[in-house]
């Protein structure tokens, strides 16, 4: 962990939230503020996306679930829509190389159906080339909607010949895209929106939620650690007293 981190704030390495997810929102208005086009907005959001990810990863963070494109983003300009996809080819073809040696397993996350052949090829190439490693989770949620993965779940369950009576929470969880992954302790949305957006829905139950008015593409280590500094000072009670 960085020397840097260790003297700016006053979190607990021994306390980190284990799984952080992120709606990396205000890219749009970070680049009207510029007077930039929005795409601008979107690149230099990929590149905190980066730097983001390596701090976490850092830190000793578990898994970190980003929230890149939504089920309802198709609704954007096509342009827009043209410009996050080729984004994102660009973001994971040199992933491995500037991820991967820091030892980041990439996942993406949601319904991949709607691709194009080039893209979910590149995805299967990003992921196989990064499983092996040891360090963070990244899960890039891309065409993902919290209910629509709750679908997913529901009729794979359905399929699966289980007796209704033995579905439970624990059944309902092994078919969400983040199956495997500890609970979501931590959700942070920057920008000044405070809603959820239908991102992690199943997995927001008891999650601390941390909202700030920085626009993605500023947001920094300091906010990461700022988050985490409260996430650690509030009184997690699941429920109880
Ligand atoms: C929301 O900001 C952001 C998105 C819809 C896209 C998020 C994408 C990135 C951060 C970069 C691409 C990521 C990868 C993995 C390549 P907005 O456009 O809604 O901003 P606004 O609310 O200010 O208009």
């Amino acid at each position: 962990m960085g020397f840097w981190s260790r003297e700016k704030t006053n979190i607990d390495y021994t306390k980190l939230p284990r799984h952080i997810g992120v709606i990396m929102d205000g890219n749009g208005r970070w680049a009207k503020k510029r007077g930039l086009p929005r795409s601008m907005g979107h690149r230099y959001g990929a590149q905190t996306l980066k730097k983001i990810t390596l701090f976490c990863d850092e830190l000793g963070i578990e898994v970190l679930t980003v929230y890149a494109f939504s089920t309802e983003n198709w609704k954007r300009p096509k342009s827009e829509v043209d410009n996050l996809m080729s984004l994102l080819m660009e973001y994971l073809s040199n992933a491995e190389q500037e991820l991967g040696g820091k030892n980041v397993v990439i996942k993406i996350i949601g319904d991949l159906s709607s691709f194009s052949d080039e893209i979910r090829e590149q995805i299967n190439k990003t992921e196989k080339l990064t499983e092996k490693n040891t360090g963070m989770v990244l899960n890039i949620a891309l065409n993902y909607g919290g209910r629509d993965e709750i679908v997913n779940a529901v009729r794979a369950i359905v399929k699966s010949g289980i007796p209704a009576d033995s579905v439970n929470e624990d059944t309902v969880d092994k078919y969400l895209y983040t199956a495997g992954n500890p609970p979501v302790d931590l959700i942070i949305r920057p920008s000044g929106e405070c809603r959820l957006s239908n991102f992690l829905l199943w997995q927001c139950a008891y999650s601390e939620l941390w909202f700030s008015n920085v626009l993605w593409p500023d947001f920094d280590k300091k906010h990461m650690l700022r988050a985490i500094a409260d996430y650690q000072n509030r009184n997690r009670r699941y429920g109880g007293v």
